[in-house]
Order: C-alpha cells, then structure tokens, then sequence
C-alpha cells in the first residue's frame, strides 16, 4: 500500500486522542454477516452458501465469526453446526439469549470448533427493561451473574453483550458489565443497537467505562455500531481511538435496519490511516472485494455503486481533472489503489476452449472447491455462458457457482420457460416447473414479459406470490453480460426471496421467481421477519 498519502498533521490528530489506550494492539475482527448481516430484511441464505462465505471470512482473516443465533431456527442450528465443524482458522461463535435452553442449544451447535465463542445479552436500557423485557434492574443482575456463569461452565471464551448500552443508565450499564467480567466473560460488547449514538458521545462512553470498571483492563471491549445515522463506521473508529480491541461488522455493512459497521470500511480506514490509528489487524484486503462479491450475490442485497470501498464507482474517476491528475500521479486522487482490496484490471478467466480441469483449477484459485455432479453442473453453465458470451470473468463463474449452492435444498426447478413478448402485443408466457420429477406446466397472457412469467410459475406451481420487489442487475460490463435478478415475493403475509443469474433476463427472472417459490415449499423466510426472536 502507498505511504505517499501525507497525513495532514498527524501531531494534530493525534493531541485530539491524548492519553489513548492500547496504541500497537491488534484489533479483533468480529464478523457478524452470518448472524446479525442475516437479519436483514429480505435476506435469506441457505446452509450451503453460509459455509461458502465463512470458509471466505476465514480466507479474508477475520478473527471472530459469529456463525448465527441457533435458537432461532433448526436451519440456523445445522448452519452454525456444520460451521463449526469445518471451519478452520477464526473462533467460531454462536449468540444466545440469555436462558438456559438457548445458552445449552447454543453450546451444542459450536462445541465442536477448533475455538468456540458463546456470545449471549440481555438488554440494560430502561426502555426495554420496562416496555420489551417488563423485569426489574435486579432481574437483570441476576440473570447477567448466572448466565454468564452458565456460560464459562460450558466454553472458555464467552462474549458478553449488553443491549441498547448506549441508552441505558450508565451507572447501571457498568454495574451490569462489572458483573459479566466478575462471572467470567471473556469480551465486554458495547452495543449500540439502535445506532442512536454520535462518534464523540461513543468514544466518551468507552472512556467513562473504562473509568468505572478497572477489570475491563483484562478482557476484550467490544464495539457493535448500526447504521441509523449513517455514522456505524465513524463510531466504531472512535472506540478503537478509545481503545476499543474488538470490532463488531458485517460484510457490505448488513444488518439489522440501516446495517451494521461495514468490514471493509472499518479495514482499509485502519490499514489507511494507521498514521493515526496505529491499531493493526489480520485483515487480508485483497480478499475484501470478493467477500463483497459473494455476500451480494449469496443475499442479493445490491452493493449501491458510491458505497465507500467496494461499490462499483469507489476507483472510478469521472472528472477530466481528477483522471488527469491520476494519469499524472495518482496518489493526486487516490488513496488507496483498487489492486489493495483485489480488484484486478482485467479479470479475465477462461477461453470458451477451457476443459473441466483449467475450471476446477481456476476455482479452487479463487476459494471455490467443486467435485463431482456440481463441478459437472459448473462446467455445463460455464460452457453455455462461454458459447454466447465473449469473455467468461471471475465475477461470471462466482455468480455461477452462487446460483449453484442456492439449488441444493431446491423442491422445485425449472424445466423450460418460452415468452412471446413485443410492443403492441400482449405478452404470453408457458413455462415448465419439475417437482419430484413430475413436470408441471404452466402459461399466462397479460400486459408485460416478467409479470407473464410470473403468472405462468404460480399456475404451474399452485402458489401465487404478491410481488414485492423486482432487481436486476449485470455482473459485469458489456451487453452480453450476465443478468442477476433478485425478487421478493409475499405468500400468505410472509416474504421469501429469490435471485438467479442468467444471460437471459426473463429465464433469470423465471429461476428467481421459481426460487423464492422453493423458499416459499421449504418455509425459509426472508431475514427480518426473524428479528423479533432476539427479544426474551
Ligand atoms: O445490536 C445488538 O444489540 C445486537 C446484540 C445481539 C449484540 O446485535
Ligand atoms: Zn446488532
């Protein structure tokens, strides 16, 4: 990375931290994508894509993954299980309420990882206490003190967390925290879970902690920012500055509402500015862009293209000023370079000439181990895609192999989907949906392509979905470019999404449409209709 970037008085900067804690101590990456980034409203990632994005977490070197809340479902049980089995590297961590039946269900999904994590809170704001939780402060103590005490009986390393610190009483906070470190937990978290705070109220919140609480010395401080002002990623830093150890954040900033503090922003303002920061981390960044790559594809939450880092124009220079100051000298404009957080120039992959093995090779390079009847599949779409399109890119063979974990718990798939569409004409559709081998057919006439497609899967299918949302996308440039459709579907009051790559728009639509459809049969819910389950 260039050290050609001057800091602006990094004397300056650093008088306004005077007295700061933990200068040179490594920040510990917390990853919460699979946990609290799956919350989302509209997400809903199968087992098989959770495993593939934590094996790239780990690839990434985050230090903590926070694999999901197994309480909440018996998939997110299986997913977080299956995590801690195989993967390797990063503690592998499971959140819990604060109940014996969740702490014990929790420690049963993890215990098999090379580090667990038992993360479990309970709320310390007076406003959940009295109109969510309806229990008293005592209360409150008490079940911090046994719980946290469940929890070091069963795993070393135990995250505590107290929900809506930063409205909650902060006398009554650091009490509540003082006996989590007492009981023995092992990281405090700090959450501001309803990303109410300001970056100067936060970093002054970690000092009158670190004030109250001496112990707090000896164990992990935590910081856990949501984005509902838009400031997640400047509180978090400002607890670093504070000397915060630990960072909670999501992958392209998912979660909850308005997200979480995004990784990559947290990562390359610290690798940045570590002039001033002076906190390193194990962040490998240039495996940044395609963790943001598969998280997109995976959830199908767009990356807006002016997000900071990894949105599509954050190395783009429109201006002929700023082009030729960058042709001239780039650090002119530029202050970090795209190869950092690995964007290549030129992605190109694969000839249409490339056999089974240069692919399963290529794979591999890029973190994707396919065998057998997938690798096969693999090979099949990447030979349709190599015949109508020029180029076969990285992005192209990732949005490929998404699309192929998203069937694996599939009911039903599509067999053929024929429209006839065209200005003046009425749009008609016939498609066929296979189900336990047995083809169902399907056709519709109405005003529109997509909306006829639509109407023809619902009469094959027996189902009819209220369309709530509707995306498509390009994966990469040019007009023969993969199209990735995204849809939301309603069925019965309840939201299943959909997404589906193609060359061909209307069939990626008919296969996004079929897959919210298969979420529907499998009665997995798009994230945020689970949120209410976090709550006693
Ligand atoms: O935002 C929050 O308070 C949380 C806790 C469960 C840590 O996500
Ligand atoms: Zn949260």
């Amino acid at each position: 990375m260039s050290d050609r970037n001057p800091s602006m008085d990094a004397a300056t900067a650093r008088a306004s931290c005077a007295s700061r804690r933990n200068v040179g101590v490594p920040v510990v990456f917390f990853d919460t994508t699979l946990r609290d980034g799956e919350q989302s409203p509209g997400s809903s990632l199968n087992a098989s894509e959770k495993l593939e994005i934590a094996h790239q977490l780990a690839r990434l070197g985050v230090d903590v993954i926070e694999a999901g809340f197994p309480a909440s479902s018996p998939g997110d049980f299986a997913a977080v299980q299956t995590i801690a089995r195989e993967v390797r590297g990063p503690v592998i961590c499971g959140l819990a309420r604060c109940t014996e039946g969740d702490i014990r269900n929790c420690w049963d999904a993890i215990k098999d990882a090379e580090r667990p994590r038992l993360h479990t809170f309970v709320s310390t704001s007076d406003i959940h206490l009295q109109h969510q939780m309806r229990v008293s402060r005592e209360e409150i103590v008490r079940i911090t003190r046994e719980m946290v005490r469940l929890c070091v009986s069963l795993c070393p390393d135990v995250e505590f967390s107290a929900m809506d610190a930063t409205r909650s009483d902060v006398d009554f906070l650091a009490e509540v925290l003082a006996i989590a470190v007492e009981a023995g937990a092992t990281t405090i978290n700090v959450p501001d879970t309803v990303g109410y705070a300001l970056p100067g109220e936060y970093a002054a919140l970690m000092d009158r902690l670190y004030e109250k609480i001496p112990a707090l010395e000896s164990v992990v401080l935590s910081a856990h920012c949501h984005n509902d002002l838009g400031v997640a990623v400047a509180n978090t830093l400002a607890a670093v500055e504070r000397g915060a150890t630990q960072v909670e954040v999501a992958i392209n900033g998912l979660g909850e509402r308005a997200g979480n503090a995004a990784l990559e922003e947290v990562a390359m303002a610290l690798v940045t500015r570590r002039d001033i920061l002076e906190r390193p981390c194990n962040i490998v960044t240039t495996e940044i862009a395609r963790a943001s790559r598969m998280v997109s594809s995976f959830t199908g939450h767009i990356v807006q293209a002016n997000k900071a880092i990894v949105g599509k124009n954050a190395f783009a220079h429109e201006s002929g000023i700023h082009q030729d100051g960058v042709l001239k000298e780039r650090t002119t404009y530029e202050i970090m370079r795209a190869r950092d957080i690995g964007l290549s120039e030129s992605d190109i992959v694969l000839g249409k000439h490339s056999g089974r093995h240069a692919l399963r090779a290529h794979l591999a390079e890029i973190g994707l181990h396919l065998e057998g009847p997938e690798l096969d599949e693999i090979f099949r779409r990447f030979k349709e895609t190599a015949d109508k399109k020029k180029e076969v890119t990285t992005a192209d063979l990732e949005a490929l192999v998404g699309e192929e974990l998203r069937q694996r718990e599939d009911v039903y798939s599509l067999r053929h989907v024929y429209v006839s569409t065209g200005t003046d004409i009425i749009s008609s559709s016939q498609v066929a949906v296979c189900k336990e081998g047995k083809e169902h057919s399907g056709k519709a006439f109405t005003g529109g392509s997509v909306e006829s497609v639509f109407l023809a899967i619902d009469d094959a299918v027996g189902v009819t979905g209220k369309l709530l949302d509707y995306q498509v996308r390009s994966i990469t440039s040019g007009k023969d470019s993969l199209g990735e459709v995204r849809v939301v579907v309603e069925v019965d009051g309840r939201r299943y999404a959909g997404q589906a790559v193609s060359i061909d728009v209307l069939e990626a639509s008919a296969k996004a449409y079929v897959r919210a459809l298969n979420n529907v049969a499998t009665g997995r819910e798009a994230g945020g209709a689970r949120g209410d389950r976090l709550y006693l």
